[in-house]
Order: structure tokens, then sequence, then C-alpha cells
């Protein structure tokens, strides 16, 4: 079959890996793709939001399925528009999306059908939010409804900063309208994980849980970013742990959505504060994390590419996937100076004797110039994964991979993986 991945990330590049090796795939595309990703699949230069065009070439090209890696075309609507051209495709509908695309709409739902997560307000006008904060008191936590590339969130530690968080927001639209409406919500306790599953709508397929590494320093210090690491699985979310995020989060949100006419079909993926009391939502997104997906993707032993289709078949019940028990984990390796200004274009060599067995080197923002060299053209740049007995071994493998790189204008974190490794050696 022909298949085209819609996207331009490590995470897509871990998808392209993950599905080139299907025996079921003739053809496969990306759109637009990266340096990484031309390896896998033929490279289209359509932007992921050009919604027409990409639905024009899925039709010119007689695409038989469709494979959208990040939510900014699900919350517009890439997945409806392919439906009514009678294209398959994973992910959810605009309708469904909106457990990323707005906070407070997936807040009320979780009261709706009983699901954990922070109490919360949500408001449209700015004074009735202070007023919220004023009485709750600090650390509380504002958040922007709308997408806002992971950085519409603000844990205030005092009362002054959520105020400030709500002047930005809500009077200079630091995020544009994603701040039209913002949700306060209280400060929750624990360690936090990522759970990921599969869904037609009705039946769940619960894949693995991961942690990832939101801050851009080591230590977790410095300003959030969209991920600088991550690793599965997570030693936090063991057995009955999983069993109890897919009873009291993931199953009662499929249930829900089903039963309020916006059946969630694609991969759900819940962040979670794993507190004292049990897991808690902190936030639903509709599609893989990025770097989760490449450390996932490491460890699938099975074929990915018939449990994508049996997702949007409705025939996910009849899917059985298997898992390496190795532990994954990811490098991410970023431009100097990210996440803020960055140089675009610097040089990066020594990649040809990075990758190996236990260990791909997925790109993210890269591209060949004219001359074929490659050249950092994003903020994340490179995702080192590597395969190992645990995270201390797939960690020292990342790192010695990362050493072999010749990229001077580039940095990592160098603790990706410390919760994993202090929890084992402790
Ligand atoms: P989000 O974009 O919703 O994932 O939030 C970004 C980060 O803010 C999360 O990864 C958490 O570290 C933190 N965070 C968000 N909501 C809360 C909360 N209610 N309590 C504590 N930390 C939170
Ligand atoms: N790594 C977090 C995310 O993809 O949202």
């Amino acid at each position: 079959m022909r298949v085209l991945v819609v996207g331009s990330g490590g995470r897509e590049h871990a998808l392209c890996w993950a599905i080139a090796a299907s025996p079921l795939v003739d053809a496969l595309y990306c759109a637009p793709g990266n340096a990484g990703i031309a390896r896998e699949a033929t490279c289209v230069p359509i932007p992921v939001d050009d919604l027409d065009g990409l639905v024009a070439f899925a039709r010119d090209e007689r695409i038989d399925f469709v494979v959208v890696g990040p939510e900014g075309p699900l919350v517009a609507g890439l997945v409806d528009r392919l439906d009514e051209a009678g294209i398959r495709s994973f992910g959810p509908t605009a309708a469904a999306a909106a457990l990323e695309g707005s906070k407070a709409f997936t807040k009320d739902f979780c009261t709706r059908h009983g699901i954990p997560t922070a109490a919360y307000g949500r408001f449209t006008d700015a004074e009735a939010a202070r007023r919220y904060i004023r009485e709750r008191g600090a650390p509380i936590v504002v958040k922007a409804d709308g997408l806002a590339a992971g950085k519409g969130v603000v844990v205030a530690e005092t009362v002054d900063d959520a105020l400030a968080a709500v002047d930005a927001m809500m009077s200079d639209r630091a995020f544009g309208d994603a701040g039209a409406e913002i949700v306060v919500e209280e400060f929750m306790v624990g360690e936090e994980a990522s759970f990921f599953a599969l869904t037609d709508g009705a039946f769940v397929l619960p894949l693995a849980g991961a942690q990832d590494h939101k801050r851009v320093g080591d230590g977790d210090t410095g300003p959030n970013t969209g991920g600088m690491g991550a690793y599965s699985p997570a030693p936090v979310v063991d057995a009955a742990m999983a069993g109890r995020i897919m009873a009291e989060v993931v199953e009662p949100t499929v249930a829900g959505m089903r039963e309020e006419g916006r059946p969630f079909k694609g991969v759900l993926f819940a962040g979670l504060m794993i507190t004292a009391e049990g897991p808690r939502l902190i936030e639903y997104n509709v599609r893989f994390g990025d770097p989760e997906c490449q450390a996932l993707a490491m460890r699938l032993k099975s074929d990915l590419l018939p449990a994508l289709l049996a997702v949007a078949d409705g025939q996910l019940a009849h899917v059985d996937l298997r898992w390496r028990a190795e532990t994954a984990l990811c490098v991410v390796m970023a431009a100097a100076g990210y996440p803020g200004e960055y140089r675009r274009g610097t040089e990066i060599r020594g990649l040809e004797e990075s990758d190996g067995d236990d260990v791909v080197v997925f790109h993210a923002g890269t591209a060949r110039d004219g001359d074929g060299r490659l050249r950092a053209t994003g903020g994340r740049v490179l995702g080192v994964t590597a395969l190992g007995v645990d995270a201390a071994e797939a960690r020292a493998r990342a790192y010695a991979a990362v050493d072999r790189i010749d990229w001077p204008d580039g940095f990592c974190r160098r603790d990706i993986g410390w919760r994993a490794v202090s929890r084992a050696a402790g």
C-alpha cells in the first residue's frame, strides 16, 4: 500500500522508520519530512498546515493511508478532510482532537466523566481569574486554553507570578487567541509520567509508559522545551499503575468521548501526575509524544502499520503488539540557544559512525544543503536513541553515540533518564 506520513520532527522520523520496515508498504511519502526521513521515505514539500495541499497530494498520488504526526493539522480537521475525500487515515477528527485543542473542554469533560484531575476554574474574564487566584493562593497553575506549542502553562510559585501570567495571556495575548480563555488549576504534587494507548473509538490497546524531560537544563532547570529526552518504560508506571491508569483515566475517556458523539480514534497520550492518591490527569495530547515516540518505536517488536490501520478500521481488538523488555532512551540534541533564539544552518558531521544495532539517530530539524552536507535547520535537531537492558545501559549507549557526533553548535542534557537510573541504584 501507499502511505503518507504528515510531519517533519523526530516523532515523524521514528514513525517513518517503523512504517518503512513493514512488508505492507509499497511506497512511503512524508510531508514535509527532513534529511533523516529522506532515508526512509520520499519527502514532499507540503507544510503540515496546508490541508488543501495534503488532501490534493493524497488524492493525486492514490495514497491508501495517511498517518498524521502533529496536533496542529489534527485540531484543524485534516482527518475530517481526508474522510470526506474517501482516504483512510490515522488520527482523531477535529471534534475528538479537542482533548488537546482545548484545555477547558478537557477539564469539563473530566468533571462530567469522573476522571481524576486537578481542581480548576475556567475564565474569559481576567478580573474573575485574578479573584480566583487570590482566593486559592499559591502555588497555582495558569494555562492558556488553546494550542501554544507546549508553552502556554505557567506553574506559579507566588500569587504575583500567577497574576502576571493572567496579564500576559489575557491582556497581552502572549499566546494569541489561545489565551482568550484560561484555566487556573490546583498545583499537584507527585512524579510525572506519560502513558500511551491506541484506540479505535471503542477498544483500547495500552502501549507503554514513558518519561519526558521538559526543562532545557540538567537537573530539570531552565525554561520549558518541547522535550529534551525521554525513555520507556518508566519505572513509576509499573503493571499495577498501568492498570489503574487504564481503568481510572483512559477507559472512561474513550467511553465518554463515544457517548458524547465524538469518538476518539488514534493514539491517546495522557500526561499524568502520579500522586499519593494515584494517577491524575495533567493534560491529554492526541498524538504521539516527541521524543517519547522515538523511544517507543525502538521498543516495538511488532509491525506498527497493521495496528495503525486497525485503529482506522475499528479492528483494534484483533491486534496484539509485542515489545522488547529493554529500555529505550532518547537524548535530544538541540541548537545552542534553544528554546530561545538559535543559529540555523550549522553543519553536523559524524552521524554515519553513530547509528548501530542498538542506536538510531532520528532527525528533527535537519536538511541537506546543495553539496549534500547535513545542516541543522530547527531548534530540536537530533534524537539519539539507544536500547539497553536497563536505563543505565541505554543511557550509556546513547551518550556514547552523542559523543561521536561532530556538531560544535549543538548541545544536549547530560542527565536524561536520571529518575530511572537513580531509582534502580537506590
Ligand atoms: P502541560 O503543558 O499541561 O503538560 O504542562 C506543562 C508542565 O507544567 C507539566 O509537564 C507539569 O510539569 C506542569 N504542570 C501542569 N499542570 C500542573 C498541575 N496542575 N500541577 C503541577 N504541575 C503542573
Ligand atoms: N514530549 C511532549 C510532547 O510531545 O508533547
